[in-house]
């Protein structure tokens, strides 16, 4: 029996389809296929913004037709948007052709879900309000070797006004400092060559007397060849413990993602992020002075409620100031359910194009010039893929940026070291120069 996974949203969302996955093939499901030869479809939902919610909606609705041709097919929809608040309902209405529906709270659940089902004709929708059956314990399919993903935390406690994560993935629990170094042991052992510690604030992050600061240090001082990330870090709990752990180990990766969301102290106000552009930007100073080639890459919002133009320039601003490498960027989308979706003085959507084509040129610019830098110099890439248009090796160093390169000898996994030649945006092409290949 086959199965086909569909993934939305970040990181943790992939994350979490590779323990899909796992619990898949626990029941049965042998092999990954595409879409048409499946015989169950999981949908791994987002709903942070109103289009990941759009995306999922589209390509729910276009499998009307796949099951009602093909006898036995199971389809469940998962993840954030079936835990938001009213949301499986009204999925449900749309498409009544949904056999299984499943939250945040209880993943570990979709085997025997899946297997009820099969039992009965009527749909089966589970999506508790409280964490019910965990996936902790299991064995996820990993689908991005080289890199592995490892989660530290679950969930969110700070409450950004415009967010919708507290509400869909509950409150913040930390796993155990032992069971995370385990994992991380074994994924080392197994080949992986990066790590990246996973959660929605890894800065909260506490088992006992122990911080995120003392586990980054201890997940580093693993012995073996590989590289450690780890996201996403909030500013207000940004420490010089951390700085000095990512000074210390080679291994730590000298990339800090570290969302500002806006440069204006009255939105950031507004959005309950608890910190100020002056602390960010300290912050960064303080970084940048103990490790002078680290770089930084954040997320910002541009037309949250009342924003002006003034306070729209003062995050255009920030991102001169701070340097940012790169950046994600998000035109502000209400979210029922949360503070800011209540609040006056919504932003035209004419308005927030502008601000965010702006916005892009400017982090685009920077990155060029980044880029175009490293013209003529080395940089070390981990291969994790091979770009069969351009019939090259690909990889990234620490600092996020591709490189791409010939080899005659298959390099996928290992580090190489590239003499740049040529850049184009934010992509170096470059001379592998490492011997082996
Ligand atoms: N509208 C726009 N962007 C959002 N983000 C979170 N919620 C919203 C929203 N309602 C962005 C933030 C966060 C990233 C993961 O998504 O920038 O850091
Ligand atoms: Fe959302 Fe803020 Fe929590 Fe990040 S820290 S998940 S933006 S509430």
């Amino acid at each position: 029996m086959k199965y086909h996974i569909v993934t939305y949203g970040c990181q943790m969302n992939v994350h979490e389809s590779e323990k899909i996955a796992g619990i898949l093939r626990q029941s049965g499901y042998t092999e990954e296929s595409s879409i048409e030869e499946a015989d169950v479809i999981v949908f791994n939902t987002c709903c942070i913004r109103e289009n990941a919610e759009n995306h999922a909606f589209g390509n729910i609705g276009a499998l009307k037709k796949l099951k009602r041709n093909k006898r036995g097919l199971v389809i469940a929809v998962g993840g954030c948007m079936a835990q938001e608040a009213g949301k499986a309902a009204l999925l449900k209405e749309k498409f009544p052709f949904i056999d299984v529906m499943f939250g945040t709270h209880n993943l570990g659940e979709l085997g025997s879900l899946i297997e009820r089902k099969k039992a009965q004709k009527k749909a089966l929708i589970s999506v508790p309000e409280e964490r019910k059956e965990t996936e902790d314990g299991v064995e996820p399919v990993r689908t991005s070797f080289p890199n592995a993903w490892v989660n530290i935390i679950y969930g969110c406690n700070n409450f950004c006004t415009y967010c919708i994560v507290p509400y869909v993935r509950g409150r913040e629990r930390s796993r155990k400092k032992e069971d995370v170094l385990a994992e991380v042991r074994s994924l080392v052992k197994e080949g992986y060559r990066e790590i990246t510690l996973l959660g929605q604030n890894v800065n909260s992050y506490r088992d006992g007397d122990v911080a995120f600061p003392e586990l980054l240090d201890a997940v580093a001082s693993v012995e073996g060849d590989f590289r450690v990330r780890f996201m996403t870090s909030h500013p207000k709990d940004f420490s010089p413990e951390l700085v000095a752990v990512m000074k210390k180990h080679k291994k730590i990766c000298k990339l800090l993602h570290l969302p500002a969301q806006s440069g204006s102290n009255r939105i950031l106000v507004a959005m309950n992020r608890r910190y100020t552009r002056e602390k960010y930007l300290e912050n960064v100073a303080l970084l940048r002075r103990e490790i002078p080639d680290c770089e930084l890459t954040t997320d910002l919002i541009v037309g949250f409620p009342t924003e002006t133009e003034e306070e729209f320039e003062e995050t255009l601003s920030l991102v001169r100031e701070a340097d940012f490498a790169s950046a994600f960027t998000f035109i502000y989308s209400p979210r029922t359910g949360t503070k800011a979706a209540e609040m006056e003085g919504r932003i035209p959507d004419e308005v927030s194009k502008n601000r965010i084509t702006r916005l892009i040129a400017l982090v685009n610019e920077q990155t060029r010039k980044k880029s175009a830098g490293y013209v003529g110099k080395e940089i070390e890439i981990l291969c994790e893929d091979y770009d069969e248009k351009k019939g090259l090796y690909l990889g990234r160093d620490e600092f996020g940026r591709m490189g791409y390169f010939a080899s005659e000898k298959d390099p996928l996994g290992k580090f190489v070291t590239l003499k740049v030649d040529r850049a184009n945006g934010i992509s170096l092409y470059g001379i592998a120069i490492t011997k082996e290949v």
